[in-house]
């Protein structure tokens, strides 16, 4: 059998109950959502492997590969704190919030908890904007590519844009150069310990077909 042929053939079939009959792929894909707990399972080498395969395998316009993924440990989790406190005190001040340490203690522990924590960067083109943008469209794929593969071996993941992915002291705790790099988000992952139900717009609500 020719590669192509074995590529076409390979995802297992699955009857929906409608009678539409949907690959496997197509299963993984809708029942992607996001993960905000997590067991305290740890996530094997051999599963991280995969999903960083799966993201290096995301399309970019002109192969420039733009993304980067840092995986960060307790240390640099630990070093972080600081500035998720200081975040998380301006929040809790502009929310009138009269509970500031438990707001703090959450922050924080949405940092330390995640058995993964990914901080995902894509290349910056100052002088080119629209080579920046596709570049961001590619890492984005990439990230996408890679949260699907954990998925498809029962590791949850959450993409987060929160205050502390975009702080100017992230950069230099992570040692990531701003101008040359932004860090799009965090990506937290593990086995989830509940995941929920999502209603997303019917799928007529966002065709239009021209003739
Ligand atoms: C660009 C982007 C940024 C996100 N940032 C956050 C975030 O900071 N905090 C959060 O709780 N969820 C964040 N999410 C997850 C969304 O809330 C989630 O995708 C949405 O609720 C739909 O759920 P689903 O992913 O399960 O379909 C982000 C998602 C995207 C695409």
């Amino acid at each position: 059998m020719g590669y192509m042929n074995q590529i076409l053939s390979s995802p297992q079939r699955l009857m929906q109950s409608d009678g539409v009959e949907m690959s496997s792929f197509q299963e993984l894909i809708n029942s992607r959502r996001s993960v905000y707990k997590f067991t305290d399972e740890p996530v094997s080498q051999e599963i991280i492997q995969a999903a960083l395969q799966a993201a290096s395998n995301a399309p970019s316009h002109k192969h420039t590969h733009p993304w980067k993924f840092y995986f960060l440990g307790e240390a640099t989790r630990k070093r972080l704190i600081p500035t998720i406190s200081k975040l998380a005190k301006v929040k809790s001040a502009k929310l009138q919030s009269t509970t500031v340490e438990a707001d703090s203690e959450r922050a924080i522990s949405k940092i330390t908890k995640p058995p993964l924590l990914i901080a995902v960067s894509s290349k910056k083109s100052p002088n080119d904007k629209f080579r920046e943008k596709e570049d961001y469209a590619a890492t984005v794929c990439a990230l996408h590519n890679m949260v699907l593969s954990l998925w498809a071996n029962g590791v949850g993941a959450q993409w987060s844009t929160g205050g502390i992915t975009r702080d100017q002291e992230t950069y230099q705790i992570l040692s990531i150069d701003s101008s040359t790099e932004e860090i799009i988000g965090f990506l937290k992952a593990g086995y989830p310990a509940k995941v929920r139900h999502v209603n997303k717009k019917p799928v007529d609500e966002i065709v239009a077909y021209l003739d």
